[in-house]
């Protein structure tokens, strides 16, 4: 069967108005990627899954959500949407924004999105408004926005979002023939972790697939859920998750305990190890994407976790072409030479000794 998006293969299994339209870029049907080096790495002993969404059409998971949102809204004869992010909701509103001939607005804090997210948003024509603060303060003026005038708020607090969202679990129990044992992620403003925790649960209700155990990672500077109190000044270089108040924390820590999980925190060090590992296993993934995979490691070598013989899947949820600076940084700068064929092999032959 052709895979033509998430609303045409999946929306009969949505709670979603008549009136939603089809606004498609072709999002979902990502790889589950096997990654046994990497679960070597780790100990080895379990099967361990990559499901990438940065191979959605803006390169992250937030296109899932984004076609239902932006469909609804303009099936309900929005002409405005609104959203605070930071990057990849206002990439991928501005997408789904133009395929539907909408207005699209975004807030964003200031210096601390990275170059890919935000060129992204202005190719699609978003009208991209940069606040000297957070983006905890940016979510807040949008909601009241959206509050007064005839904007549609297209964040994880509009919940045709997580109906979109909540696929990615369909299609990991339809590959894997039922629930893996654990699902790992990165944790934000959490409405991907309460998206995949819906979707299993109702994949459950129908085809009796088993429910994973969740472990939510949040970065240690962004860590509001961990901690137990918002987090006024967060501070990660996973600028994705730099958030200190989600907006679905409740339902975030639900879904951890309900499903026998628990919201953790990884250092940047940890995540940037683990970006690195993924890269050197062929998979190269945004640091805030790395975190759940670091949130493993972490248990895994504490001892705190067990997952011999069982099957893991971590969400690796947006492109590390969009953060490319983050390499640059911590990466030697390739070598210059000039254009001596003598200096060139040299160099070459060097490295293969
Ligand atoms: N990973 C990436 C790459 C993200 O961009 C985000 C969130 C998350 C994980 C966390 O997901 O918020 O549902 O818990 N990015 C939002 C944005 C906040 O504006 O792009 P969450």
């Amino acid at each position: 069967m052709e895979f033509a998006g998430v609303y045409a293969r999946y929306h009969t299994w949505m709670d979603i108005p008549e009136h939603t339209l089809p606004v498609t870029l072709l999002e979902g049907n990502t790889p589950l990627i096997p990654m046994p080096k990497l679960a070597e790495s780790l100990g080895g002993g379990f099967s361990l899954w990559v499901k990438f969404e940065g191979m959605n059409p803006t390169g992250s998971f937030k296109d899932r959500g984004m076609t239902i949102a932006i469909g609804e809204a303009a099936g309900r004869g929005a002409k405005v949407v609104i959203c605070a992010s930071t990057g990849n909701t206002a990439a991928s509103a501005a997408a789904y924004a133009a395929r539907a001939g909408l207005r699209c607005v975004v807030l964003i804090p200031k210096g601390k999105v990275a170059a890919g997210k935000l060129a992204g948003a202005v190719a699609h024509g978003a009208d991209v408004i940069q606040i000297e603060g957070s983006f905890d303060d940016a979510l807040s003026v949008v909601v009241e926005i959206s509050n007064r005038h005839p904007i549609a708020l297209v964040n994880s607090l509009n919940p045709y979002r997580l109906e979109g969202q909540k696929t990615a679990a369909f299609e990991i129990c339809e590959i894997l023939g039922s629930a893996p044992d654990w699902l790992c992620l990165p944790v934000g403003n959490a409405g991907n972790i309460t998206s995949y925790w819906m979707g299993f649960r109702q994949y459950h209700a129908a085809h009796s697939c088993g429910l994973p155990h969740i472990l939510g990672v949040q970065a240690q500077g962004s860590a509001p859920l961990v901690l137990g109190h918002p987090v006024e000044q967060p501070e990660t270089v996973a600028t994705a998750i730099r958030i200190g108040k989600p907006a679905r924390g409740e339902e975030a820590l639900s879904a951890a305990s309900e499903s026998g999980g628990q919201i953790m925190a990884a250092s940047d060090d940890e995540i940037l190890a683990m970006q690195r590992l993924l890269a050197a296993s062929g998979v190269w993934v945004e640091p805030a994407s790395a975190a759940g995979l670091a949130g493993l490691k972490k248990q895994l070598d504490q001892g705190r976790m067990d997952v011999r013989g069982q099957r893991v899947v971590a969400v690796c949820t947006g492109h590390g072409m969009k953060d490319p600076d983050i390499i640059a940084k911590s990466m030697q700068p390739p070598a210059l030479l000039p254009l001596d064929y003598k200096a060139i092999e040299k160099t070459i032959l060097k490295g293969l000794q």
